[in-house]
C-alpha cells in the first residue's frame, strides 16, 4: 500500500467557505490525500480565500510569503490557491507568487484532483470556470465519518443583486439554487453522521428557489426528519423576506430564533447609492412583520461605513436605525474599495473619518450586544453540546439564540440538547449550568 499524501487546508473568509474547504477535502481524499493540521508536514496546501475586503485578500500573500522556505526545503510540495481570490484574481496570483501551482475559483473546485495531476511535474493550472456541471454532484463522498453536531449545507450559491460595493456577484457567479432532493438527502446523510443542527447556507439563501420550493417548503420538509434537531439559514437580504418564510420562524418549532438580516446603513441616500433596493424604512417594516411572527427573535446585522457619499448626517441614520432594532449581534467594517466594482471609483471618505465612524458604531453595537447577552442571565436555555471546551470538565454549547455557552459537562454528552441555567455573562460568550 502506497503512503496517504498530507493535505493541509487553510480557510479564509465565510461559512460558505468552511462548507467548500469540507467539499474539497473529501474531493482529494478520494485521490489518497488526508489532511493534516500543519503546514509543514503536508505535501500539498491549499488556500481557501476571501476576496471580500483588501484586507482579506491581502492575507494571501502573506500567508504564501510564509511558505516559501517550506517550497525551497520540498520542491514536491504544491501550493493551491482556491475560492474568491482565485476567481478574482486568477493568473496575477501566479505573477506576483510563481511558486503557486494551482488556481481555482469557487465553482471549479471538483476539477481539482486532475489539475493537480497536471502540475505533477511542474508547470501551473488555472481553472476560474463557471461550469454547467453542479460541483456538488461531481465531488466524491468520503468514507461516513462521524462529525460534529452542528453543520453547514450549501443550498444556494452567486447572488444577482449586484451591490455596489460587493465582490460576490463576480466571485461566485449568479443565483443557484441546489435541488430539494439532493439537499434532503445530504440532510438525512449528516444527521447519520451525528449531526443535530444544520445550518443552510448561500449568499442570497433566501432567494432560494428550485422545482418550485422556496427556502420556507425547504426548511418545512427538513424539520420533518428524525435526529434533527436545529435549523437555521445565513445570509439573507431583506427584500427576499418572503410570507412564507416569516410564518416558518412562528410555526416550524426546529427554526431558532436567530436571523442575520443585513442593512448595511440606515441612510436612503447610502442605500441608494449602494444599490440595495430598499430603504430604512422597508427594512424596519420588514423586521416588524418577524418580531410578530417570533417576538423572541434575536437579529444581527451587516454594516458598512464611511461608503463613497456617506455623510456625518448619513451615519447618524445608521446610528439611529441601530438603536430602534437593537441587534442581537453585528458585523460592522470600513467600507474598503473593491477592483470591478461600480463603487471603487467613486471618490472616497477619508480613512480618518472611517475608523472613527466605525468605533462610533461599534461602541452602540457592543453595547446593544451586552445588554441582549445580559438579558440571558438567570433564564433557563435548551442549549446543544457541541465541543469539549478549553479547560477540565468543561463543554462548549449554542443556545437558541447563537451564544455560545460554556458548562461543566461529560463529553460523551456531545450532540445532545440539555436545560442549561445561565448564570453569567462574558465578553463573547455565556456562562451556565446543568439544571437537573
Ligand atoms: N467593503 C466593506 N465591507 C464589505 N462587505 C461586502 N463588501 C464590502 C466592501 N467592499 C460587507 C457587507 C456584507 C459583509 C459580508 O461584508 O457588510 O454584508
Ligand atoms: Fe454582496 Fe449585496 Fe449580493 Fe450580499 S446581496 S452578496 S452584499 S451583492
Amino acid at each position: 500500500m502506497t503512503e496517504s499524501k498530507k493535505l493541509f487546508i487553510k480557510t479564509y473568509g465565510c461559512q460558505m467557505n468552511v462548507y467548500d474547504s469540507e467539499r474539497m477535502g473529501d474531493a482529494m481524499g478520494a485521490s489518497g490525500y488526508e489532511t493534516v493540521d500543519s503546514p509543514e508536514a503536508a505535501d500539498m496546501i491549499l488556500l481557501n480565500t476571501c476576496h471580500i475586503r483588501e484586507k482579506a485578500a491581502e492575507k494571501v500573500y502573506s500567508e504564501l510569503g510564509r511558505y516559501k522556505g517550506l517550497k525551497a526545503d520540498n520542491p514536491d510540495l504544491k501550493i493551491g490557491v482556491a475560492g474568491c481570490v482565485a476567481q478574482a484574481e486568477g493568473e496575477e496570483i501566479i505573477r506576483r507568487q510563481p511558486m503557486v501551482d494551482v488556481v481555482v475559483g469557487p465553482q471549479a473546485y471538483h476539477r481539482l484532483p486532475d489539475m493537480l495531476a497536471k502540475v505533477k511535474n511542474g508547470g501551473h493550472a488555472i481553472d476560474t470556470d463557471f461550469p454547467e456541471e453542479d460541483k456538488f454532484t461531481k465531488l466524491p463522498r468520503g468514507p461516513k465519518a462521524k462529525r460534529a453536531p452542528s453543520a453547514f449545507l450549501t443550498v444556494q450559491e452567486g447572488c444577482d443583486k449586484f451591490c455596489a460595493f460587493c465582490v460576490v456577484p463576480y466571485t461566485r457567479g449568479a443565483e443557484v439554487s441546489r435541488p430539494p432532493e439532493r439537499l434532503l438527502a445530504e440532510a438525512r446523510d449528516l444527521i447519520e453522521r451525528g449531526v443535530a443542527e444544520i445550518n443552510l447556507l448561500g449568499q442570497n439563501v433566501n432567494a432560494y428557489e428550485a422545482e418550485g420550493w422556496s427556502l420556507a417548503r425547504l426548511i418545512r420538509e427538513m424539520a420533518k426528519l428524525d435526529g434533527l434537531e436545529r435549523i437555521r439559514f445565513t445570509t439573507s437580504h431583506p427584500n427576499d423576506m418572503g410570507d412564507d418564510l416569516i410564518e416558518a420562524f412562528g410555526e416550524v418549532e426546529k427554526l431558532m430564533p436567530y436571523l442575520h438580516l443585513p442593512v448595511q446603513s440606515g441612510s436612503d441616500k447610502v442605500l441608494k447609492a449602494m444599490n440595495r433596493k430598499h430603504t430604512a424604512e422597508s427594512y424596519l417594516k420588514v423586521l416588524e412583520r418577524i418580531r410578530a411572527a417570533r417576538p423572541d427573535i434575536a437579529l444581527s446585522g451587516d454594516f458598512i461605513v464611511g461608503f463613497p457619499g456617506e455623510e456625518e448626517a448619513d451615519f447618524q441614520a445608521t446610528l439611529d436605525l441601530c438603536k430602534e432594532v437593537r441587534y442581537a449581534a453585528a458585523y460592522s467594517f470600513k467600507y474598503s474599495p473593491r477592483p470591478g466594482t461600480p463603487a471603487a471609483d467613486r471618490s472616497h471618505v477619508d480613512e480618518a473619518v472611517k475608523g472613527e465612524r466605525l468605533q462610533r458604531l461599534q461602541t452602540l453595537l457592543t453595547e446593544h450586544q451586552w445588554d441582549f447577552q445580559q438579558s440571558m442571565v438567570g433564564k433557563t436555555l435548551p442549549v446543544l453540546l457541541e465541543r469539549a471546551g478549553r479547560d477540565e470538565g468543561q463543554m462548549m454549547g449554542k443556545s437558541p439564540f447563537l451564544h455560545a455557552v460554556h458548562l461543566q459537562a461529560d463529553a460523551a454528552m456531545a450532540g445532545q440538547i440539555k436545560n442549561v441555567k445561565i448564570l453569567h455573562s462574558e465578553r463573547n460568550s455565556l456562562a451556565g449550568e446543568l439544571v437537573d
